[in-house]
């Protein structure tokens, strides 16, 4: 098999759905995500642009809130932020990202601990299941835009499982 269509076995079989779907042809957008990084107002005006495209999934899993998460080499905090996500972890809730704007890995556990790495880009929909265990780091670009989806952002604390691994950017 295709490395890609093995990636998408190991990771489908834990429960979580990798999708690709482009990102929306909306009036400003790209040139809204051209910008390495935005204020507030941009970060709704992409909420809204991308928003009307995920109202299925909303409605099927009972997302109600959604954000927009913007990391770029200059965000305050953001090395420490990386040595939080790159631990093994799990979530009360669905983690939900649609990739906008640059890139991520996801490392993607099993229950006796095998990890696939997987590199996300623009187009990538991913819907990590409440209890999966997964991490998370960027490439050497640090800078990504994700739209996030909740049922509610008081599950999405991370419950580190404290499974012992190198730290995920040196498998790239
Ligand atoms: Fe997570």
């Amino acid at each position: 098999m295709h490395p890609h269509q093995t990636d998408h076995a190991f990771v489908s079989a834990l429960g979580v759905q990798w999708l690709h779907r482009p990102v929306p042809d909306q009036p400003g957008l790209a040139a809204l995500l051209a910008h390495e990084a935005l204020d507030a107002d941009q970060q709704a005006a992409v909420v809204q642009a991308v928003g009307a495209s995920v109202a299925a999934e909303c409605a099927a899993h009972g997302y109600h809130r959604m954000d927009l998460v913007v990391l770029h080499p200059a965000t305050a905090g953001l090395q420490a932020a990386l040595q939080r996500f790159d631990q093994p972890h799990t979530h009360a809730d669905d983690e939900v990202r649609y990739i906008l704007d640059g890139e991520g890995i996801f490392g993607f556990l099993d229950a006796q601990g095998q990890e696939r790495v997987v590199t996300v880009r623009a187009g990538d929909y991913l819907r990590v299941p409440a209890g999966v265990e997964h991490r998370f780091t960027l490439t050497a670009a640090r800078r990504i835009k994700a739209l996030r989806l909740f049922t509610d952002t008081a599950g999405w604390a991370a419950h580190y499982t404290q499974r012992p691994v190198g730290a995920l950017e040196m498998k790239e």
